[in-house]
């Protein structure tokens, strides 16, 4: 079968001991899930460029950027600075999506964006070709440990359809209430990679938490 990626969402860790969790998990996640927020496109504010560094100096995996702000373009430059591997932007806080795509490529970033729960699938079909990967929220952006909103599988299935007729080299992230209890639906659906804050970081051994989801979808 075709490779998963998990990406753990570092929202859900202790940050009065960052580098314990990190360490928990580092053998099994594909790379990490870093949300920033900046408490106007999300009502929520998290982290940004120090904690982004920090976790740069700790751990050589790749740093998958999830921007949920406004005017996400102009701090492209500043999280590659820090440490990003690949940025994905909210196609909702972006009026120039197409040249943001264009610019992450220019800086060697990887390229992405993300919709919200309620945003169709097919207002990216024009963008595939500039995309590495398409986030599809399953919750709504701005806290973890919420419940995965049912109707976003219908458009994990609508955005895979999407990408194989196109033949496009763009992978499927899933974002919220990801769980082992739900994640062969999402994979079976068509998700690449998986993101998962609450049930790893909560669950009393994160690496076995890790390796299960990589066993339930053999
Ligand atoms: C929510 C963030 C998610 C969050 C997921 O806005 O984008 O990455 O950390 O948390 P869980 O896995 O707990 O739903
Ligand atoms: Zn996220």
């Amino acid at each position: 079968s075709k490779k998963l990626y998990l990406s753990p969402s570092l929202l859900a860790c202790n940050f009065a001991d960052l580098q314990a969790d990190l360490a928990k998990v580092e053998m099994e996640a594909d790379m990490y899930h870093f949300d920033v927020m900046d408490g106007v496109f999300v009502p929520n504010i998290s982290f940004g460029f120090p904690l982004l560094a920090a976790v740069r100096q700790v751990s050589r995996k790749p740093l998958d950027l999830h921007l949920m702000i406004i005017e996400p373009e102009r701090y492209f430059q500043r999280f590659k600075d820090a440490g990003a591997s690949s940025i994905t932007f909210h196609l909702e806080a972006s009026k120039h999506p197409d040249q943001a795509l264009r610019s992450l490529r220019d800086l060697d970033l990887g390229a992405a964006v993300a919709l919200n729960p309620g945003t169709p699938v097919c207002l990216i079909k024009d963008l595939l070709p500039l995309c590495d990967m398409v986030l599809l929220m399953s919750v709504n952006p701005g806290y973890g440990g919420q419940k995965f909103i049912d109707y976003t599988l219908g458009k994990i299935k609508e955005l895979r359809q999407m990408i194989d007729e196109r033949n496009a080299d763009c992978l499927i992230e899933v974002d919220g209430g990801v769980k082992l209890h739900n994640c062969r639906e999402l994979v079976a659906a068509g998700a690449d990679v998986l993101v998962a804050g609450t049930e790893v970081f909560h669950h009393k051994d994160p690496a076995a938490c890790l390796r299960e989801f990589r066993r339930l979808n053999l």
